[in-house]
């Protein structure tokens, strides 16, 4: 089986799902299920005994050492992870808490979990770090793209935090002979994006009229990737990737903000016309700017298509369009994380439901 960390966000859910569609190698999903982590994403595997989820802290190095004992992964996949840029101005401490003492605790259980191995099976485990474009910090309009070799230079407390942690693995291969593998990634988007990132909320406040609040000046680039396409290039990375190498992974595809929420607005003029006829762009409205905000995201993923054949199967075009399709179709997902009522369901029939 696979141990995946942080397997009920909007990555590793799609990650889990997806992975089961196309293998039925088990998953042990470990998460904390913080504010980010949803079972509901999970709803369609109720009852598929290859997944097996474990509420949990990848902090708590006892728990960790004490599953990979009991399940014996091949392999594990680590999402788990702060994730929100805004949040981590607004409050640094539990992204330095989770993505770099979290990643320290995760790497000593697996370390001594893959020493005590048999030999076969110690040459075939492996560590998937899933890692962040933003730690290579903020480009110029004229600059290349990120490559595996651009130096480091996080920019916020989330980007400094991901880039420690990439450091710690960095650093557990070259000292350790510990099977790592790395993936620097693009912006995400697709089904079960928490609705405080830019395209879920968009979707969300132009629905429920409200404003749509542009950061700054709008013309911040980032480089959008379909979350499948993600997933796709992790595996591929898992499977043939070189041991202790950095992967980069990105869609090619470099958007302003302002332009993201136009095409946003005119799919969902297109699909779900205002009353009163008038277009969802008249809802974009221009607020304070994020402080320290990185100008422009670009991936050179030319390694990766490379070395292990990966590209993007989506375009921006045809995944924008299934997303917001699948915000439309899944209308209850949204409102139960608006309201909370997912928290608060997992409360009711996970937290605190009795031992039988
Ligand atoms: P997310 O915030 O949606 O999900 C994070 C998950 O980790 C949640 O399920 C949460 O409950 C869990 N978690 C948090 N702290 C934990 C802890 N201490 N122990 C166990 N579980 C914990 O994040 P995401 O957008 O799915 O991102 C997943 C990973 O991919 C992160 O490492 C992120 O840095 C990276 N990444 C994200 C993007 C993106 O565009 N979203 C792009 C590149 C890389
Ligand atoms: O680049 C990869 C990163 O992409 C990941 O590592 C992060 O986990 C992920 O959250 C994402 O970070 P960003 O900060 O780029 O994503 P976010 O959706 O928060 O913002 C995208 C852009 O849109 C950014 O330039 C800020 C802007 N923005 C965002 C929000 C939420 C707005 O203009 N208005 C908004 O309301």
């Amino acid at each position: 089986m696979i141990f995946v960390t942080g397997g009920a966000g909007f990555i590793g859910s799609n990650f889990v799902l997806d992975w089961l569609r196309q293998s039925d190698e088990p998953v042990l999903n470990f998460d904390k299920l913080t504010y980010a982590g949803n079972l509901n994403n999970l709803n369609s595997l109720k009852g598929d005994a290859r997944h097996l989820f474990v509420r949990g802290d990848i902090c708590d190095r006892e728990q960790v050492e004490a599953l990979l004992k009991e399940h014996k992964p091949r392999a594990i996949v680590h999402f788990a992870a702060e994730s929100h840029v805004d949040r981590s101005i607004h409050g640094p401490g539990e992204f330095i808490n989770t993505n770099i003492n979290g990643t320290f605790s995760l790497l000593e259980a697996a370390r001594a979990y893959w020493s005590g191995l048999p030999e076969q099976e110690k040459t075939a485990f492996r560590f998937l770090h899933v890692s962040t474009d933003e730690v290579y910090g903020t480009l110029g309009p004229e600059d290349p793209p990120f490559s595996e070799t651009t130096p480091y230079a996080p920019n916020s407390p989330y980007s400094a935090s991901k880039a420690a942690s990439d450091h710690l693995v960095r650093s557990y291969h070259h000292t350790y002979g510990f099977p790592t593998l790395t993936t620097n990634c693009s912006n995400n988007y697709g089904p079960y994006h928490f609705p405080e990132k830019l395209i879920p909320l968009m979707i969300a406040n132009a629905q429920a009229g409200k404003p749509l609040p542009i950061y700054g000046d709008g013309q911040q680039i980032r480089d959008w990737l379909y979350v499948s396409d993600h997933c796709a290039a992790i595996r591929r990375v898992l499977q043939d990737g070189r041991l202790g190498e950095t992967y980069n992974v990105g869609g090619w595809n470099e958007m302003a903000n302002l332009d993201v929420v136009h095409v946003l607005c005119d799919i969902l003029d297109s699909l779900k016309p205002k009353a009163d006829g008038s277009s969802y762009r008249t809802q974009i409205t221009y607020v304070k700017d994020r402080p320290g905000h990185d100008r422009r995201y670009a991936i050179d993923a030319r390694k990766l298509e490379r070395e292990l054949g990966w590209k993007p199967a989506e375009t921006f075009e045809t995944g924008i369009r299934k997303t917001v399709a699948w915000y439309l179709e899944n209308q209850e997902w949204v409102a139960d994380v608006q309201s909370g009522a997912y928290s608060k369901w997992m409360e009711t029939n996970y937290f605190n439901r009795e031992v039988a």
